[in-house]
């Protein structure tokens, strides 16, 4: 997608990856309509990117349903279209299993994953009655590829944005959509903190539920590399159509290990005789 002169909507876009996107759609020419919670970071935001393109800012909660057709229709309000939608607002919570309160899991799901489907419902109609193509960002995680212990909501939702971005990639294009999602590992932004917002404030990352834990956390993400890489990077994958962004190369082996684990577990459902005698199942429907 050439995305000069298209109008991007991003969420979580006052800090962090997704100022990082922005910035990086807007240096080359897109018009951008910046959706955040955080009201003064907004304008912040908005102020340093107005230098370089066309901005608008709204309040927005992904994960409230209303709240993202009232930004969607701020947005068309302002610049009369939508082309690329980024869903990128996210938030980290985690545990070990029975001792995640369950009203954090509801807050993770309701952004993490609501949050992104209600960007692309609400937004697919606006994109394709335009005619003039359009393109989703999903941000996930390498999160959403491998998993590690006392993350699990976090897990659950950005596999669960990478299964629905893969899922959402056959259909979009019958439409001229294009769709990207974007895996990171560890990137210098404030992720680390963000569970103290959560019902409890208390579900961080990790496996202790103490201050060491979150200054562990704080410091493989302050060791990360830069959003405003990640924006850039996400830009160039996006003008030539990749569907995984990836963006630590070092990271390989991860999905290497666990794709060997499902093929060794495969392998052993092929080799018992009585599931190997039974008629192949029909193909997938596509
Ligand atoms: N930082 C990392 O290491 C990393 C790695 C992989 C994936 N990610 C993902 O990147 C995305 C962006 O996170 P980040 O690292 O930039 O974090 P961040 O906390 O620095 O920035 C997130 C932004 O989203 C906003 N936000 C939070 N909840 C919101 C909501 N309900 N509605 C709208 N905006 C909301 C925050 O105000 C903030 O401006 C998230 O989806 C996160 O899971 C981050």
């Amino acid at each position: 997608m050439d995305v000069s002169g298209k109008v991007a909507f991003v969420t979580g876009g006052a800090s962090g990856i997704g100022f990082g996107i922005a910035g990086a759609l807007a240096a080359r020419g897109a018009k951008i309509m910046l959706a955040d919670i955080d009201a003064a970071q907004l304008e912040k935001a908005a102020a340093r990117l107005s230098a370089t393109t066309d901005v608008g800012t709204v309040i927005c909660d992904v994960g409230d349903e209303q709240a993202v057709r009232a930004a969607a229709a701020a947005t068309i309000e302002k610049f009369g279209k939508v082309h690329i939608v980024v869903n990128n607002a996210g938030v980290g919570a985690g545990g070990r299993a029975g001792e995640v309160a369950i009203e954090d899991w509801r807050w993770i799901v309701d952004i993490n994953l609501m949050g992104v489907v209600y960007g692309v419902e609400i937004f697919t109609p606006l994109i394709k009655s335009h005619g003039e193509g359009g393109y989703f960002i999903n941000t996930a995680s390498m999160a959403g590829h491998v998993s590690s212990p006392a993350m699990a909501p976090y897990h659950a939702t950005k596999f669960a944005v990478v299964g629905y971005s893969e899922a959402l990639k056959d259909d979009l294009i019958q439409d001229g959509i294009g769709i990207s999602v974007l895996c990171p590992a560890w990137v210098r932004t404030h992720i680390y903190k963000s569970h103290l917002s959560s019902p409890t404030g208390k579900s961080g990352l990790g496996v202790a539920r103490d201050e060491s834990t979150l200054s562990a956390m704080q410091q493989v993400v302050e060791n990360g590399i830069t959003p405003e890489l990640v924006g850039e990077w996400t830009a160039d994958c996006v003008e030539v159509d990749r569907f995984y962004i990836f963006t630590h190369p070092s990271m390989l082996q991860y999905i290497d290990d666990r794709h060997s684990e499902i093929r060794a577990d495969y392998a052993a459902c092929a080799a018992d005789e009585r599931l190997a005698a039974e008629p192949d199942a029909l193909p997938i429907p596509t």
